[in-house]
């Protein structure tokens, strides 16, 4: 497998990414009134990268986990100051296999992790991990973006500027497998060397599978979950329609 949030994920923690964590976040409450959901307990945030959610459901009173695949994205998760105040843990683990039992009130799974498993067989892994990592009667909330998504919201413009600030340069250019149903996003950034003022280059290409919202549910299903709600617009809980480009799911594991 190739690099994944390798030296990207500085670029990710410095750059706009943590705002769409930020708006969820702000947004929380708001669902979990709708869902009648827990409102304090063990978190497990399966894909936390560098931290943004867990930190603030651990200040919002949870005892929070967070995992991920990429060890320098958990080191910016590791460096907040909150981290050590909070008590939370973050682990390098695998979100198809993360070895819990029983131990959560609540998983979570946000913003296109899950579309970086690009087989059926990876997805249905990771909603069977997150199954097994829930109490009975506990909570999986995640989302994904959708075909329509990839295939197309996301082509709207094939190559942009995603950052330019003192010292970071960051730029995308996306394309879509129709036949295979992955978008891929090549990223190139370039870092200012603080000692010698030369620009440093990254590259990493991040492939992101859409599938059928109908297929999500089936695989959630198979995995023993109860689905409670499938959400297409965060404004007013509508469900997906065609054009949607992401899709949120409210599941529970039966008590
Ligand atoms: C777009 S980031 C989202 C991070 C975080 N959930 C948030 O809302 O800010 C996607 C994250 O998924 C992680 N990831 C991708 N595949 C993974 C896997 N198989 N297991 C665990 N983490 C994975 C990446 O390392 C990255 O941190």
């Amino acid at each position: 497998m190739e690099p994944l949030y390798d030296r990207f994920a500085d670029f990710y923690a410095a750059g706009p990414y943590p705002r769409y964590t930020r708006a969820l976040i702000e947004l929380f409450p708001t669902v979990q009134e709708r869902y009648n959901l827990p409102g304090k307990g063990s978190l497990l945030d399966a894909a936390c990268g560098e931290g943004t959610f867990a930190v603030a459901m651990a200040k919002d009173g949870w005892q929070v986990t967070g995992i991920d695949q990429s060890e320098r994205m958990l080191q910016h998760a590791r460096r907040k100051p909150e981290t050590a105040e909070l008590g939370i843990r973050f682990l390098r683990r695998d979100m198809r296999s993360m070895g819990f039992n029983a131990e959560y009130d609540l998983v979570t799974c946000w913003f296109d992790s899950l579309n970086y498993l690009l087989q059926y067989s990876d997805l249905s892994q990771a909603f069977s991990s997150a199954y097994q990592a829930l109490k009975p009667g506990g909570y999986y909330l995640m989302d994904m973006n959708t075909i329509y998504g990839l295939a197309f919201t996301w082509q709207q413009n094939p190559y942009y500027i995603q950052q330019d600030q003192d010292g970071i340069f960051e730029v995308h250019s996306t394309s879509y497998d129709y036949e295979n149903q992955i978008a891929s996003l090549h990223i190139t950034g370039f870092v200012r060397l603080p000692d010698s003022g030369l620009w440093e280059r990254m590259d990493e290409i991040h492939r992101e599978r859409g599938y059928p919202v109908e297929q999500i549910a089936s695989l959630l299903n198979t995995a023993g979950f109860e689905i409670i709600d499938r959400i297409g617009h965060l404004r007013d809980f509508s469900p997906p329609e065609p054009e949607t480009p992401r899709v949120w799911f409210i599941c529970r594991k039966p008590a």
